[in-house]
């Protein structure tokens, strides 16, 4: 049976540790729902079951899911910003959600953009929103499982998941060649120590948000 986790990305901010049901998962047997509506709906639109690895009471769980919250727009610009986004480059969201960063990206660079989200209401959402932007012919959106996506021909990577799951993205993430970049909401890669790191306040949450970036390659950076 595949296991599903279910990992907050909030609160963000220095302290605080992802709350992780896949613990309870394990320990339950995998019989676990995620606790969204939403995201309960992923039980039945995840990959098939054959094309995961199969979890046990030793391993992790076979299945990561971040729930869907968004990146504030002002945040979205500071991430695309310090990616230095131009309108050559390939911008792919790993967990796009209602595909705002694509959708600014194309908008504002004028470049391609492909987002995955495991969400089928998320990637329709998208989808709808990037035609009501007028960039479709620009914007793709998969259902796909972020740890399965080939990201060849992406320049420029975007996530706002979790520390687990970025940990969990290394080896996809290793391939991006020299010239690609990687910017992440709130959450780092593992251990490895970003490029920079911009630290704003949104005008629409009023709270702080981190924007790290990493010049790839990214392999023998890690410390
Ligand atoms: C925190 S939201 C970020 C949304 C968007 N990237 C943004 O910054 O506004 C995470 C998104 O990832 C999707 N997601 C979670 N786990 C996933 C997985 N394993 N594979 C693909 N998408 C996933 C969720 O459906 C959700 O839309």
């Amino acid at each position: 049976m595949t296991c599903v986790a279910t990992i907050r990305p909030f609160p963000p901010g220095p302290g605080w540790v992802p709350l992780i049901l896949a613990a309870g998962l394990l320990a339950g047997g995998c019989n676990s729902k995620p606790d969204r509506g939403a995201a309960a709906d992923i039980q039945s639109a995840r990959a098939p079951a054959s094309s995961e690895p199969q979890g046990t009471a030793q391993d992790p769980p076979a299945l990561v899911f971040i729930e869907f919250v968004a990146t504030p727009h002002d945040v979205v610009d500071r991430m695309l910003k310090t990616a230095k986004v131009t309108k050559h480059d390939v911008v792919c969201d790993l967990g796009c959600g209602d595909g705002r960063i694509l959708i600014a990206a194309a908008k504002r660079y004028g470049c391609r953009a492909i987002g995955y989200d495991l969400d089928p209401i998320r990637v329709e959402e998208a989808r709808e929103n990037a035609k009501r932007e007028g960039v479709s012919h620009l914007v793709t959106v998969e259902q796909k499982n972020v740890l399965s996506v080939d990201l060849e021909g992406a320049s420029v990577v975007t996530l706002y998941m979790g520390t687990e799951i970025n940990a969990r993205l290394i080896p996809q993430l290793s391939r991006l060649g020299p010239g690609a970049r990687i910017v992440s909401h709130d959450f780092g890669i593992g251990n490895l120590p970003p490029d920079r790191t911009v630290t704003m306040t949104s005008r629409e949450d009023r709270r702080p948000h981190r924007v790290y970036l990493w010049r790839c390659p990214i392999s023998g950076k890690s410390e």
